[in-house]
């Protein structure tokens, strides 16, 4: 009986949460889709260790509410800083209106992060109000500031990762036997509760889930019966892999064409860590803050910008001044920001564009990053007719605007060039319909005698022409095929335009593609199957010199994988051997890790450095058959650890290299 309830609310969940996928309830992503830019806030007690723990600092890319982790630091002596925390400076109000004048629209605040510390008041009693001598509820205050000034509120709670409850450590491995516990326990005792707790004390718009490790679809249900009081509560994707929630949260990177169809936030630090960082003065100024959230708004996401407050409650000056340049940009320019969606335009080679509906007209948002030095802004494949066009400083000076073929001129010469990006607004009164450029899809960047490549365009009725001489398609160009191979003496580029009536209607496609003298192999004589591996233990944040160090252990791998680590963090492996290439010709190699790694093939490099997720990265390269030496680099500091090398042989799918191609002497 109790198992057919169980199975009853997973159910219930699940299609709460489909239909909350679906857009249901109808309006409750409208007002965040509008607001398109927010503050993070990450504020526990790492703020008073700041990045430095007995001496050692945090590591580039070891972000300080990590510390605990990184530095496995037991719970007895990690509790204890609950003693210290004393925010006599905060003010929640400053806050607010500070993210209220860089132009945000929301904040979503950390009420406990990894180290399982409450902000809040809670049942739990590892909080703020009854462990600190503070003893105030920062969450609360944060909440009742938000509803007075007309700010958005959201809550972020780290369901999946608590160091200092028993149980809630099993995702990043236990380092304390204080850890210990059931997992399940820890949700039942600590998170489930909590989740109740500030839902409703607080009444956040959003939740943010983080980390979902160990979380499956039976663990996600038991916060069921909570979420579905608050239908009109938004929720991340992080509370359990393979459930969406209402939007994707792409960390600390800008998805190449946003999430189409999704909502989506890019969150992202200010410098390199979320917690304060009393070393980190690694700041992106305000030119890359303000163009990264045009970027965003350019794809149709929302940018949740960071800060870390002090232990003493203070926002860190490089924060305020950047947020207070940011807001003076927003401030004539938010109207391109606000309630936008995503450019029509695929590519603009001088910035980004956004588009709105507003008063019964179509406006289109040119914001331009580098502006033309001649005075001329040209606009590639717009076909909508454009009635007005001014920049947004100086709406009254109206811009002339002269068609010229597949191109729009915009005289800006008398335009004002702004901070950071300048916008200007075309008005039309029909539908914005953009002629985007062709695509130019190669098999492979590089080519030793034949290229191929494809032409495609998504425009009805239109012919696509291409040259490869450099000059521009003319109507009396060759007209591309479903496949075009071309045999050339040296790097070409591609240059492609559809024609429509025999005139050029789209943006112009460019692409270069490079002839390279294959790579040659090496000779060696006696090799075995297998690579040599060497293993090694250490904390790093980025690749070391593995030269240097002393091996743990030696032996030969089957194949490229970890099942020859000793532990599960901070460990390192370097393989080496050669590569048997079957024939001479154009490979694609493709490296995904977690965290860092690096591959050389025959002296070329293809890195895929530093702490992160799951990562790809590739590379091309031209080899002659036979044996090549191959080296692999690895790196895991902490959380899931995962190494892959694939690779692409002509016309073939990609595959994992197989281990009857690894050999060493
Ligand atoms: C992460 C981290 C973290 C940070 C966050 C923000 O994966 O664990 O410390 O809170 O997500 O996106």
């Amino acid at each position: 009986m109790k198992n057919l309830n169980r199975l009853l609310l997973l159910f219930i969940f699940l299609f709460q949460l489909q239909s909350s996928k679906a857009g249901k309830p109808a309006d409750k992503m409208e007002w965040w889709k509008e607001a398109r830019f927010g503050m993070f806030v990450h504020w526990g007690l790492y703020s008073i260790p700041a990045g430095e723990w007995n001496g050692r600092k945090t590591k580039i890319g070891e972000t300080t509410e990590w510390i605990q982790c990184y530095m496995k630091i037991p719970v007895a002596d990690y509790k204890p800083l609950v003693a210290q925390f004393n925010p006599t400076q905060f003010n929640a109000d400053d806050f607010v209106l500070l993210a209220k004048e860089a132009g945000m629209k929301y904040i979503v605040q950390t009420a406990k992060h990894h180290e399982g510390f409450a902000m809040f008041k809670s049942s739990d009693p590892f909080n703020v109000v009854d462990a600190t001598p503070y003893k105030k509820d920062i969450v609360k205050a944060m909440a009742d500031a938000c509803k007075k000034y007309g700010m958005h509120f959201g809550l972020y709670y780290s369901q999946a990762q608590d160091w200092n409850h028993p149980g809630g450590a099993a995702c990043s491995g236990h380092w304390d036997a204080a850890q210990e516990g059931s997992f399940d326990k820890y949700l039942d005792d600590v998170a489930v509760p909590q989740i109740a707790e500030i839902l409703s004390a607080y009444q956040p718009e959003i939740l943010w889930w983080d980390t979902p490790c160990e979380m499956t679809r039976e663990r996600a249900a038991k916060f069921a019966p909570i979420l579905a009081k608050y239908p009109n509560l938004i929720v991340n994707n992080r509370l359990c892999e393979g459930i969406p929630g209402d939007l994707e949260t792409p960390e600390q990177f800008i998805p190449a064409t946003g999430y189409p169809g999704k909502n989506w936030e890019s969150c992202m630090t200010m410098n390199g860590t979320w917690g304060y960082g009393a070393n980190d003065h690694n700041w992106k100024s305000s030119e890359v803050l303000v163009r990264n959230l045009i970027d965003i708004a350019s794809k149709g996401g929302n940018y949740l910008l960071n800060v870390g407050p002090t232990s003493l409650g203070l926002i860190p000056g490089p924060s305020i001044e950047r947020l207070k340049e940011v807001g003076a940009w927003m401030k004539t320019n938010g109207e391109a920001i606000y309630g936008t969606t995503a450019s029509p335009f695929r590519r603009l080679d001088w910035g980004r564009c956004t588009i709105k509906k507003a008063g019964g007209k179509n406006l289109i948002y040119l914001h331009v990053f580098d502006f033309p030095k001649d005075g001329i802004l040209w606009i590639p494949g717009l076909s909508s007719k454009v009635n007005e066009a001014y920049a947004l400083k100086n709406r009254n000076t109206k811009l002339q605007v002269e068609p010229a073929g597949n191109y729009l001129k915009i005289n800006v010469s008398k335009v004002e060039m702004e901070k950071f990006a300048t916008v200007i607004v075309l008005e039309t009164s029909d539908e914005v319909v953009v002629y985007n450029a062709p695509e130019i899809n190669a098999e492979y960047s590089i080519f030793i005698d034949k290229a191929s490549f494809k032409l495609t365009t998504d425009i009805p009725n239109c012919v696509i022409r291409f040259t490869t001489d450099g000059s521009i398609p003319t109507n009396e160009s060759t007209v591309a095929d479903v496949t075009n191979t071309i045999s050339a003496p040296s790097s070409f580029v591609v240059k492609a335009l559809c024609f429509r009536k025999g005139k050029a209607i789209s943006g112009l496609a460019e692409k270069s593609i490079s002839k390279e003298e294959p790579v040659s192999g090496v000779v060696v004589q006696q090799t075995k199957p297998g690579l040599q591996y060497s293993y090694f233990e250490g904390i790093w944040g980025q690749l070391p010199d593995f030269s240097v160090l002393k091996p743990l252990g030696k032996g030969i791998a089957q194949s490229i994988d970890l099942t020859m680590k000793k532990r599960n963090a901070d460990y390192g492996i370097v393989f080496t051997g050669y590569l048997i290439v079957p024939e001479t010709g154009v490979y694609q190699f493709y490296l995904s890790s977690n965290d860092g790694s690096k591959m050389i093939i025959s002296e070329k490099t293809l890195s895929n450095d530093g702490l992160h997720g799951m990562e790809e990265k590739s590379m091309d390269i031209a080899l002659t058959k036979g044996l090549h030496p191959i080296e692999i680099q690895y790196f895991q500091a902490g959380g899931s650890d995962d190494l892959k090398l694939e690779w692409k042989t002509k016309g073939k799918d990609r595959i994992v290299i197989d281990k009857s191609y690894l050999l060493h002497q």
